[in-house]
């Protein structure tokens, strides 16, 4: 999620893009740089903090009262300084600031190229600057109207011209963007504290919006061509909760960028109907018919991830799968060898003992994929191959919205070999296609339901122990949901096999004890049920999490919390999200510090 913002009015334009940015810079970034139109339309940029490229400003002298900044959170092309950006167009006459993803910028970088276009940089944004160009004859709007047209993918750009001292362009798709209104003078940003100290008044841009700005004007046209008035709003929110987007916690706003992570994580990888990862396609058929054996290696939630995937592994591509903890897997002799594919999952890229598992499965001859989230990181530059989850920066310690990318893109993957291998039928493919499609929609339709989960987690500020159980995929999920409520409400869980708690653990379930049941895995539900019915047997309080249709379990459940209907196999990718939000609100109703939680660090860089 890169940060955008820009000005042009009567004042000083650089200023008040470096303290924009800075108020952006909670949202994690790589690099960072600004453009301004004074005299020339003149970028500076640099991989690293806001305050490298002060300290590359001070060299320059740019002065004007147009310009737009931006910090980039990469998803295409390395962390430096040629991928940061402003880009400029070849001729330089024109620059653009970019947040999302351009799907089919490769294509559109093959057509420019042909047509005689060299490119600086590896980026997806860089087409787009390119693009308007080739359309360019003196009108900017127009310009940009027209790339829009051939633009596919989520963004959100900012476009000046060097022959255009009036005003920018700005267009808003599936990433936000909104509008600053000050008195002859004009702003956007791509979050509100970016602007917040210049103006409460603000437009919410609508998804195909094209906007033109001056100082003293804001013309919007709709993605239909036709002028639209937006409403006007005043922002409410104080700076700090700006940066939640209104939540209280980033963890809670992390929750609820889940439909458009599920979205971002699929984006371009889904192509006419079929499953497509273009990061992978180089993995020759005889290659995959080669495979042995499936390793996952991770450490925490994303170890979960890999859970998941064992069971999705061994189903879709028949071969023996085996999901290993790191910090254990690094100090054994594993039995690896060049027939051997290991999967590395890390939301950080950079945790010390999933580095060390990977260098010693690579020392031994395996083929690594890396599922990870940070651009350019130590675990994606040394995998063979890396297929980035576009989560988008995750800042709360606890993981959420990256766990449900990291499962939807390991289903991704997994489906896109199977189909390679034949293993997957055409209608099979087909409807799983059209479910992740409807993953984001029943994502949001769980998380309109947050205030049953509230209210419920209010009634357990007695509760001392809890188990979490579920079987096969349900399992996997009780896994991350004990970890989820054991770092942020301090409360002992365990996730355990349902199957298994007879064999010990139900000596434990007292009155006192919080059972949380996971049974969305229709072919085990009447096992999984017969479980709860001996968790209540020993007086133990049941909260069960089911699919919507399936009401026996409410007779036997304290309380059941219904997610909708979808595939079995895609199932973790939402069913995860009433699991995250009892951790939440449970650690809420305690007063805990749910971003910070005690001891814990977001990327564990050491043994
Ligand atoms: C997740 O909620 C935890 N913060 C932690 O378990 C985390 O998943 C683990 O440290 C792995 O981090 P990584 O995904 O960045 O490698």
């Amino acid at each position: 999620m890169c940060g955008i913002v820009g000005y042009i009015g009567d004042k000083e334009v650089l200023p008040i893009l470096i303290d924009g940015l800075k108020r952006l810079e909670y949202r994690g970034y790589d690099s960072a740089g600004v453009a301004i139109l004074g005299e020339d339309l003149k970028v500076v940029k640099t991989q690293g903090r806001i305050k490298a490229l002060e300290e590359r400003l001070k060299d320059e002298d740019l002065k004007g009262n147009l310009g737009v900044g931006h910090t980039r959170w990469a998803t295409h092309g390395a962390p430096n300084n040629v991928n940061a950006h402003p880009h400029y167009s070849e001729s330089k006459n024109i620059v653009v600031v970019h947040n999302g993803i351009i799907e089919n910028y490769l294509e559109l970088k093959k057509m420019l190229v042909k047509e005689g276009h060299d490119f600086r940089s590896e980026t997806d944004t860089e087409v787009i600057a390119y693009l308007i160009e080739e359309f360019y004859e003196g009108d900017l709007l127009e310009a940009v109207k027209k790339a829009y047209e051939m633009l596919e993918g989520s963004y959100a750009i900012a476009v000046m011209s060097k022959d255009q001292k009036d005003c920018f362009v700005v267009v808003r798709k599936d990433s936000p963007l909104i509008v600053g209104l000050g008195k002859g003078e004009n702003f956007i940003a791509s979050d509100i504290p970016a602007i917040l100290t210049y103006t409460r008044e603000i437009i919410i841009l609508e998804n195909g919006d094209i906007v033109k700005i001056t100082k003293d004007d804001v013309s919007v046209w709709d993605a239909n061509g036709n002028s639209v008035k937006r409403p006007v709003q005043q922002v409410q929110w104080n700076v700090e909760d700006a940066k939640k987007g209104g939540f209280k916690h980033f963890m809670l706003k992390e929750i609820f960028d889940e439909p458009t992570v599920i979205k971002e994580a699929m984006r371009g990888r889904i192509k006419n109907g079929s499953f497509e990862i273009p990061e992978l396609e180089q993995i020759s058929v005889d290659y995959l018919k080669n495979i042995r054996q499936i390793f996952f290696v991770a450490c925490g939630t994303a170890y979960h991830a890999g859970v998941v995937g064992k069971y999705l592994a061994e189903k879709y591509l028949k071969l023996p799968v085996q999901v290993e903890v790191a910090s254990e897997f690094r100090y054994r002799d594993p039995m690896i060898d060049g027939r051997t594919l290991l999967f590395v999952i890390s939301q950080s890229g950079e945790t010390t003992d999933t580095l060390a598992a990977l260098r010693l499965g690579k020392k031994k001859g395996a083929k690594t994929i890396g599922i990870v989230n940070v651009v350019g990181s130590s675990v994606a530059r040394e995998v063979d191959n890396v297929v980035y989850v576009h989560a988008g920066p995750e800042i709360a310690v606890a993981s959420t919205k990256a766990y449900v990318a990291q499962v939807e893109v390991v289903a991704l993957v997994l489906l896109y070999f199977a189909k390679k291998l034949g293993l997957l039928s055409v209608e099979n493919e087909k409807a799983l296609v059209s479910e992740f499609f409807a993953l984001p929609e029943k994502a949001q339709a769980i998380l309109d339901r947050s205030n049953e989960i509230a209210e419920f987690a209010s009634t357990t500020k007695t509760i001392e122990e809890t188990f979490y159980i579920g079987r096969n995929l349900d399992y996997a999920l009780s896994l991350e949901g004990a970890l989820k409520l054991k770092e942020i409400s301090y409360v002992h869980a365990e996730g355990y096999p349902a199957g298994e708690l007879k064999h010990g653990p139900l000596a434990l379930v007292t009155p006192q004890s919080l059972i949380i049941a996971i049974d969305t895995y229709a072919p085990l539900r009447k096992k999984t049920l017969s479980n709860i019915k001996e968790v209540k047997a020993r007086q133990g309080r049941v909260l069960a999490i089911a699919t919507k249709g399936y009401s026996e379990i409410e007779e036997v459940a304290d309380k059941t919390f219904y997610v909708p209907q979808t595939i079995d196999d895609l199932s973790p990718v939402i069913s995860v999200i009433p699991l995250q939000l009892i951790a939440y609100y449970i650690a809420e109703s305690r007063g805990l510090d749910i971003d910070k939680p005690r001891n814990l660090a977001k990327s564990v860089t050491v043994e």
